[in-house]
């Protein structure tokens, strides 16, 4: 197919993808971060119907995804002006604004909270779908897993998860981030992180020119479904080891009879191959943006393979790994 049919075609399936989100049924879409499950904000329905395909508790806020960064203000209410900086400065992008919500904002999108999660996403298909769909619209949009699973980074990974269940999924390639936006919560007067994530903490220390504070009840917090123990889950048990032990704990387990997987870095120090029929290793990179585009994909696809266990190299202690050290702590097991 030459280049300008395949255009043509994509036009047609987001025109299309458009009219579906329209009548009120939900459609599944590519962003830079994780493919997006998406429904009119306005239409209850369609709403409602978002989690019951996730199977997740209707007090949990959705994000709130729009086209036009400079619309912030329709959206959320009291905007402060460190939070049209961060807009300003990394949207389009993957990074969560939480704000006071607007009366445009239906309370069913938001869980009953009187806040809202904005974003702006950095991907083409995402913003020709917001802007196909019309001035003021916006598309709430968890991503497209079934409640407490691995997030999805490709088209194919959405219709595992939730193909039979969905009206339409765009193809927008492999996310290039690959792991959830950042967070961070305006709702108090100093801001918040509520999730790491795409947009590293030390960039948005740069630009506020101000310490982000950690938000220390995260792990409890009932608003915040991705900091319960057990979110962003593979199927297979998974720990996560240091450097230090993980050989060992691989050994024990071989030991066992059980066959396992070693989730490690390329530049791992302690880098042993160990031969032994029991153990797979997968070497990741080293570079933690490298990490984050391939680490749910790798999950997944170890997930088909029936081992024991998952064993990950613990990331090192550098505010670099945050997202993916949050990540890998809650997808692994707990006793
Ligand atoms: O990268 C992303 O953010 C992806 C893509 C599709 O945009 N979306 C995503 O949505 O990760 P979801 O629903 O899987 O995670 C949204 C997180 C949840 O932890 C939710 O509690 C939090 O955002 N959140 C949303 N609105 C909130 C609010 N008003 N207050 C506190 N947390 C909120
Ligand atoms: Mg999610």
């Amino acid at each position: 197919m030459n280049k300008k049919t395949t255009m043509h075609l994509l036009e047609e399936n987001i025109a299309r993808a458009a009219t579906l989100l329209e009548s009120g049924k939900n459609v599944a879409f590519p962003t830079e971060t994780v493919y997006g499950l998406g429904a009119d904000i306005t239409n209850a329905s369609a709403i409602s119907r978002i989690f019951e395909i996730k199977g997740r508790p209707t007090n949990h806020p959705l994000i709130v995804h729009f086209a036009e960064i400079d619309r912030l203000d329709y959206w959320a209410n009291n905007v402060p002006e460190s939070a049209w900086k961060l807009a300003a400065h990394f949207w389009p992008g993957p990074l969560t604004l939480i704000l006071p919500k607007s009366s445009h904002v239906p309370l069913t999108v938001t869980g009953g909270q009187d806040t809202v999660g904005l974003r702006v996403p950095d991907h083409p298909i995402a913003l020709a779908l917001l802007k196909a769909l019309g001035e003021n619209k916006a598309l709430a949009a968890p991503s497209a897993n079934r409640f407490g699973r691995l997030s999805p980074t490709s088209a194919i990974h959405v219709q595992q998860e939730l193909g039979d269940k969905i009206s339409m999924i765009l193809d927008g390639g492999i996310c290039k981030i690959g792991l959830e936006s950042t967070i961070i919560s305006f709702r108090d007067s100093i801001p918040l992180l509520l999730r790491p994530g795409g947009i590293p903490i030390t960039a948005i220390e740069e630009v506020l020119n101000q310490k982000i504070e950690l938000n220390k009840n995260l792990k409890h917090s009932l608003a915040t479904p991705g900091t319960h123990a057990s979110h962003y889950a593979p199927n297979t048990r998974l720990e996560v080891w240091s450097t230090e032990f993980i050989h060992q704990r691989a050994l024990e387990l071989s030991a066992e009879g059980l066959q396992v997987a070693l989730i490690i870095r390329a530049d791992s120090d302690q880098l042993i191959h160990i031969q032994n029929d029991n153990i797979y290793h997968i070497l990741m990179s080293a570079n933690p943006i490298e990490y984050g585009q391939q680490l749910y994909a790798t999950l997944r696809m170890l997930d088909e393979k029936n081992f024991s266990c998952l064993l990950a190299e613990a990331p090192p202690d550098d505010i670099k790994w945050l997202a993916i050290a949050d990540r890998l702590q809650r997808a692994s097991f707990k006793t």
